[in-house]
């Protein structure tokens, strides 16, 4: 099944929790929230506290996405604050065994997120456990960034290896996701869209929502 998952990194943050409600009513099906720590990543954004204070907004999914060093140390943070899936970095200093558990002890449902030049394999010891790889198709950090058409071969290995398995993890693609991307980011066995720049930056966001499901739906098998 198709998700599309807005990132509020390029939604007005002063009105946050209008945001998030208003991406409900616009068809979204997760709401991504990307907190970067400007040490895993060169980039600061926002913590728990902020999650926290939108989480009665909207009764979307949230989706976070968390770029930090040391994301163990706050996965109980994260689930007291309302998220609902907690995606870390495999590359982050966290042991990911540890780090799955906790995410799932908490409550949560986990995920792994590779970056561009992480190879897919890194994450086949935990599939069992997951709900979602997330296969960053920018380096990450910032948003408005282009899509990286070879990471592609990494959403169809991470494809193969799931059905394989018979499991029904799901694939997220993060980064540059707009109307000419994602139906090669769908083709390639991706089914959790996120979108930053393409849903905040159009003029009608239930359009844009509505879309890139319609393009991803026909291009997924
Ligand atoms: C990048 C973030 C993304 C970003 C996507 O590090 O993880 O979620 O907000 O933004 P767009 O869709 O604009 O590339
Ligand atoms: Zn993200």
């Amino acid at each position: 099944m198709i998700k599309i998952s807005p990132s509020v990194l390029a939604s007005d943050f002063s009105a946050l929790g209008a945001e998030a409600a208003r991406m409900e009513k616009c068809g979204a099906d997760y709401l991504h929230l990307d907190v970067m720590d400007g040490r895993f990543v060169p980039n600061i954004t926002f913590g728990a506290p902020v999650i926290k204070s939108i989480r009665n907004k909207t009764n979307l999914i949230f989706d976070v996405h968390l770029m930090i060093d040391e994301p163990l140390k706050y996965i109980e943070d994260f689930a007291k604050a309302g998220a609902d899936l907690i995606t870390f970095h495999i590359e982050s200093s966290s042991p990911a065994d540890e780090t799955v558990n906790k995410i799932i002890d908490c409550g949560c449902k986990a995920g792994i997120s590779i970056k561009p030049k992480t190879p897919a394999e890194e994450v086949f010891d935990y599939l069992d456990s997951l709900e979602m790889v997330l296969v960053m198709t920018v380096e990450p950090g910032f948003g408005g960034q282009s899509f990286m058409p070879e990471t592609m071969e990494k959403v169809k290995t991470l494809r193969a290896e799931i059905k394989r398995r018979g499991l029904s993890v799901d694939i997220q693609v993060d980064g540059g996701i707009n109307e000419k991307t994602v139906e090669i980011a769908a083709a390639a066995g991706a089914n959790v869209l996120v979108a930053g720049s393409a849903v905040f930056g159009a003029a009608d966001g239930t359009k844009a929502i509505a879309d890139l499901r319609a393009l991803a739906e026909k291009a997924y098998n």
